[in-house]
This record gives structure tokens, C-alpha cells and sequence, in this order.
């Protein structure tokens, strides 16, 4: 028999699925697609969340993507530089048009690094970051904890860490209707990963427990919309 994950009664049981989105037309597909609302919202959480940013740095986003949220935060913050990590070579190609056509190459820099940060080069060059963010990363990953403790490694003490990630509905059919009510244009293949990556999400509880086993309790989780929740604070 088939298993859908959910039973009347029972909540929808996570389906992970693949870390990287490497496949060429699944990047496209992802970085043509329009995230202007989620993504508007996770920059106006960002501000609200963490008012006392410095006037100036260079923040790390973790599992860049395409660059649009690195871009939007650019400029938001015109004093600030970004830079992202992400493994796939597509999403990177995508990311490093969007900048070059947006001319911020000097202060968005994109690069291909995989998590937990295993090269011994990347390890030796990399700074502390005094701010790191991640949108729709966690979910990806296989195991959850890596997001938790590379923010620990590469943030300075105090810095500011701001995580905005989908949430797990409670059953396949709320899942299904999301997709209809904010995928309803895009092409299959984007309908397909956000379908997936609903059902690799995590619920809140699980979120609180994941920050508790890294020794992170002291961040702050909201849930901000139908889909998503935020995590936010400092990194003691
Ligand atoms: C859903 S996309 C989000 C992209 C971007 N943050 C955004 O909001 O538009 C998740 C990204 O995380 C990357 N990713 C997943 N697991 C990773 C890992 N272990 N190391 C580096 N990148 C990873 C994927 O390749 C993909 O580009």
C-alpha cells in the first residue's frame, strides 16, 4: 500500500528530500519563479527582528540559491555585503547573473560551498560573521542540525542569526491546496519541488527542539504566515 504520510487523525509524517537542487531546469525554474511576496516578507521580518543591526559588515547567507534573497537584502542594507553558499553549480549560475545584472559584485560574492563545511581551504580562509541569515534551507538538509552548528562555527560571539523556513502542514491535502493557492502559474517542476519541500518541512516543535539540542534555546520562533515560521536572536 501506498503511503501518503497522513492518516485521519495523524499528522503528515516528513518526506525528505534531495539537499541540492543541482538539476538545471529545476534552478531555472526557481530562479525565474516569483518569490516577491515570501521573500519581500523575510527582509521586513529581518528588519524587525534584529533593530540594533550594525551600521556596516558583510552577513553569510547560508544556501544562497539564486542570489535573491542576497540581492534583496543588499539593498535593503547599503552599507552591508553578502556573502552566499550554496553546492549546486546551477543555482550559483543563476545567482551570479542576477548580481552581475544588478551591478552589487563588489559587495554580493557567491560561492560553492558545501554543508557542514568540509574543505580545508574554506575552513582555513573563512571569517566570523557578525550577522547570518538562511531562507528555505533547513528543510533541504539531511540532517537538520547541520544549519544549527554551522551557524554556531562561523558566527562571531553575539552575532545576529535570522532562519525563515517553510512549516509542515498537517495533512497532504493542506499541502496540495498551498500549492494551488501560491503555485498555481508556475511550471510543473516548481509546483513539484514546493509540493516536496512542504513535505520536508519541519513543524515548529521539531524547530524548538532542534535549537534546544544545539544549545541555541535562547532564539526566538515565530510563525509569520500560513507557510513559514522565522527563528531569530544572538549566537551566544
Ligand atoms: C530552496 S533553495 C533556497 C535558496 C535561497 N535561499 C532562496 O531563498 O531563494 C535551497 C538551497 O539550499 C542549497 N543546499 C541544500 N543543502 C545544501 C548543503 N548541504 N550545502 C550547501 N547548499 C545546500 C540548495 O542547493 C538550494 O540552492
Amino acid at each position: 500500500m501506498i503511503n501518503l504520510g497522513s492518516e485521519p487523525g495523524c499528522q503528515l509524517i516528513r518526506q525528505p528530500e534531495p539537499e541540492l537542487m543541482a538539476g538545471d531546469q529545476q534552478a531555472r525554474a526557481y530562479a525565474e519563479a516569483d518569490f516577491e511576496e515570501p521573500h519581500n516578507q523575510f527582509i521586513q521580518c529581518l528588519q524587525t527582528a534584529l533593530p540594533s543591526l550594525p551600521l556596516t559588515g558583510t552577513a553569510l547567507d547560508l544556501g544562497c540559491g539564486p542570489a535573491d534573497i542576497a540581492l534583496r537584502f543588499a539593498h535593503a542594507f547599503p552599507r552591508w555585503s553578502v556573502d552566499g553558499w550554496d553546492a549546486s553549480e546551477a543555482m550559483l549560475l543563476y545567482g551570479d547573473q542576477a548580481v552581475e545584472r544588478a551591478g552589487l559584485q563588489n559587495r554580493v560574492k557567491l560561492k560553492n560551498v558545501y554543508l557542514p563545511v568540509q574543505d580545508p581551504q574554506i575552513k582555513r580562509e573563512t571569517k566570523h560573521y557578525p550577522l547570518i541569515f538562511a531562507n528555505s534551507l533547513l528543510h533541504h538538509l539531511a540532517d537538520p542540525m547541520v544549519l544549527w552548528t554551522e551557524i554556531q562555527r562561523w558566527a562571531m560571539t553575539g552575532a545576529a542569526v535570522f532562519i525563515m523556513d517553510l512549516l509542515r502542514p498537517d495533512t497532504q491535502k493542506q499541502a496540495t491546496q498551498l500549492v494551488e493557492q501560491y503555485a498555481q502559474n508556475e511550471p510543473e517542476i516548481l509546483r513539484r519541488d514546493f509540493l516536496n519541500s512542504l513535505l520536508a518541512a519541519y513543524r515548529l516543535d521539531e524547530v524548538v527542539a532542534q535549537l534546544h539540542q544545539a544549545g541555541l534555546g535562547q532564539l526566538q520562533v515565530q510563525v509569520v504566515s500560513d507557510r513559514h515560521f522565522i527563528v531569530w536572536g544572538e549566537v551566544p
